[in-house]
């Protein structure tokens, strides 16, 4: 039997130094802008680039239902749109349920595939905060979150 283990460490939210304060700013901000009438749960994500520049963005859902798509991929989407190549630093996330901040939220399996192709694309891992009410978890490496991922390197030349 062979086993995998995914290192993670918590952290306090009162000890964010200024980067992780700043993004989390964006993050609540933006989650502000999530468009969620269906399931009342409010999403923000804010990437850090390896430019500086911060890119947020919140989920956004549809009456039919998969036609909406996670603060994540929003996020992502965007980033890859406006600065093709700039690499993913950190990926940052908070969640509301109505208006109440809740416990640390994992990206949904779709995200985390799109972050793994974030990283092999630009062939740089990056670390997913997942900020609670008091703590957060920190994984420093993303692809922790999809072992045996399938991704380009499985395609044929
Ligand atoms: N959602 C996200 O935006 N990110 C996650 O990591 C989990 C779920 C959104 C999708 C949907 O709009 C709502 O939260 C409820 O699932």
């Amino acid at each position: 039997m062979h086993t995998l283990s995914i290192p993670y460490e918590r952290i306090q939210r009162k000890d964010f130094d200024a980067t992780l304060l700043r993004l989390e700013g964006a993050a609540v901000e933006v989650a502000r802008n999530a468009y969620a009438p269906y399931s009342r749960f409010r999403v923000g994500a804010a990437l850090l680039l390896s430019n500086g520049v911060v890119v947020v963005g919140s989920n956004q859902e549809n009456a039919a239902y998969p036609s909406g798509l996670c603060a994540e991929r929003t996020a992502l989407f965007a980033a890859g749109a406006q600065y093709p190549n700039e690499a993913v630093e950190i990926l940052l996330l908070v969640a509301f349920s109505e208006e109440d901040r809740v416990e640390s939220i994992t990206p949904c399996g779709a995200c985390r595939q799109v972050l793994m192709e974030t990283s092999s694309r630009h062939q740089k891992p990056f670390k997913v905060i997942m900020v609670g009410k008091e703590q957060a978890l920190v994984l420093h490496d993303n692809r922790g979150l999809l072992p045996f991922a399938f991704d380009g390197s499985d395609l044929p030349d």
